[in-house]
């Protein structure tokens, strides 16, 4: 096996965390990404790997963020876009909804400004989405904070469809220069999910419900068959996978043209 280097983001718990274990005992050089340094310091600290420190919800920390990869790391093999979850309603020092900056605007932020090291590299680039993108999301790319009609479940759709809308994007624009790009769904996972949230999301992953989801090596288990894979071998460009195998997707997926607007909006909106 070649070891390769793997960025995982929102490794500091849950499925990023779990996964960091398992591709560094199968043989991988894992980069730790995480928002609290103490959480952050303990996984990396466990596993003898580096560790990195940003706050999603400040775009600014995201540039430092891409400026330390830079520095540290010549090759970048595999970045998971992996931190996320669904807040409550809060305006980002950005000026964005929290919901999406954390899961689509910082994430994008980060490939974007990382893409000659990663064309440079061949990388996998993935993203940790959620069947939610299918059940409540529904962009218009106009508003895509939510700010006409803000609802938890509505700001964590959005951004989870973003995320395969921006992987069908990355493919279509970077394949013929050499990067994978591919989303997924980890399953129901008992994580520290939605802690941070309101309403049913909250109530299902903290109360007793939460007993009936899958634990934390299974939804780790589906990013490290990712990460780990070759692509366009084990898996397909720029597909979108549950339990290891392509998915149903929301229809707005189909659509090309709205792909490449999310693309261009978010460019503006992250301004690059
Ligand atoms: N659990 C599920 O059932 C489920 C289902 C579908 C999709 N997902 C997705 O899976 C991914 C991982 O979630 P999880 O279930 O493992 O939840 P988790 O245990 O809460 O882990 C989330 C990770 O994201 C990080 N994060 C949260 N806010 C951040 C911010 N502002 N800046 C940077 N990092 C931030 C967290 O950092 P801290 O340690 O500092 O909180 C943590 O490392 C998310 O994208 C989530 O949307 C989860």
């Amino acid at each position: 096996m070649t070891p390769k280097t793997i960025v995982i983001t929102g490794a500091s718990d849950g499925i990023g965390a779990g996964a960091a274990r398992q591709l560094h005992d199968i043989g991988h050089r894992v980069v730790i990404v995480g928002r609290s340094p103490e959480k952050t310091e303990a996984v990396a600290a466990a596993l003898g790997v580096p560790f990195h420190i940003a706050d999603f919800a400040d775009l600014s920390q995201v540039r430092t963020l891409v400026q330390d990869l830079l520095d540290a790391y010549p090759r970048i093999d595999v970045l998971a876009n992996n931190a996320g979850g669904t807040f409550t309603q809060r305006t980002t020092v950005d000026g964005h909804d929290l919901t999406m900056q954390v899961n689509h605007f910082a994430p994008f932020l980060l490939t974007t400004q990382l893409l000659d090291r990663l064309i440079e590299s061949d990388a996998a680039v993935i993203q940790t989405s959620s069947v939610a993108h299918r059940a409540w999301g529904d962009i218009d790319v106009e508003d895509l904070d939510n700010q006409r009609k803000w609802s938890a479940q509505k700001s964590y759709g959005d951004a989870k469809l973003a995320n395969v809308l921006f992987t069908k994007e990355l493919d279509r624009r970077y394949r013929n220069q050499g990067i994978s790009a591919a989303a997924f769904h980890p399953g129901a996972i008992a994580t520290n999910f939605a802690s941070e949230g309101s309403g049913p999301f909250r109530f299902a992953y903290h109360s007793i419900f939460s007993k009936l989801f899958e634990g934390v090596d299974a939804g780790a288990s589906r990013l490290t068959w990712l990460a780990d894979g070759e692509p366009g071998v084990t898996w397909e460009h720029g597909g979108y996978y549950a339990k290891n195998a392509l998915a149903k997707t929301n229809p707005q997926v189909d659509d090309a043209e709205l792909a490449q607007k999310l693309w261009e909006r978010s460019e503006t909106l992250v301004g690059v």
